[in-house]
């Protein structure tokens, strides 16, 4: 099965955005989007309104991975700027079923995120309602680190929870290059999120095509 490549605009260059997006566009599947509070990470990076601005210059699915503390605040916010798939981080809800099926009223599809310490095996209940679990190869918060391998076991457990069913999607982020997205395609990743594997690359439509057939 082929896998699908998320370029993670987090590595582009922010005064070139829609440069950056352009030059992925057909080589790309989904475009993810890392929105980080300063709260839930340490870091701060872009809100609703980049979202918008890159709605308006790509066709591009665009995947908004929510680092963010309190993430129901911002949902109807995101929706409203273009996101199709609204993904929230497992640690930052107190109470995930409503968050996740108020992203799905909204008509956007849901993801949940997982950090390198949390266990798959704690979305069992929610894996019939979600569109994607978002398994973290990373501590979240900054683009550039070393892939953590124990994410690989981590997916083939997910894989298994799934039943032999291919909902809900898996996508893995954080440290993907051409290397390490062989060993998450062999466990059972979907989609893949590169941000510095491709736009830390001469030629990023040459790095998506590595992730993805490599
Ligand atoms: C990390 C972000 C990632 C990041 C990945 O907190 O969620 O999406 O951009 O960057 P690389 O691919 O460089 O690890
Ligand atoms: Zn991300």
């Amino acid at each position: 099965m082929t896998v699908q490549v998320a370029p993670s605009i987090l590595s582009a260059d922010f005064a070139r955005l829609a440069d950056s997006v352009r030059r992925v566009a057909d080589a790309a599947d989904l475009l993810h989007v890392d929105v980080m509070d300063g709260r839930f990470v340490p870091n701060i990076t872009v809100g609703p309104m980049v979202v918008e601005a890159l709605r308006g210059t790509t066709e591009l699915p665009l995947d908004v991975h929510m680092m963010v503390a309190e993430p129901e605040r911002y949902l109807a916010d995101f929706r409203r700027a273009g996101a199709d798939l609204i993904t929230v981080h497992w640690e930052a809800c107190t109470h995930l079923e409503r968050v996740v099926s108020t992203i799905r009223e909204m008509g956007a599809l849901a993801g949940v995120a997982v950090n390198p310490a949390t266990p798959v095996e704690l979305l069992t209940d929610i894996l019939p309602e979600v569109d994607l679990i978002l398994v973290m190869s990373v501590n979240p918060g900054f683009a550039g680190q070393a892939f953590w391998p124990r994410a690989v076991d981590k997916i083939e457990r997910l894989a298994t929870l799934r039943g032999g069913r291919d909902r809900p999607l898996i996508e893995v982020d954080g440290g993907i290059n051409s290397e390490t997205a062989r060993l998450v395609k062999a466990a059972g990743a979907d989609i893949l999120v590169a941000g510095s594997a491709v736009f830390g690359a001469p030629d990023p439509v040459a790095a998506i095509e590595a992730i993805r057939t490599g």
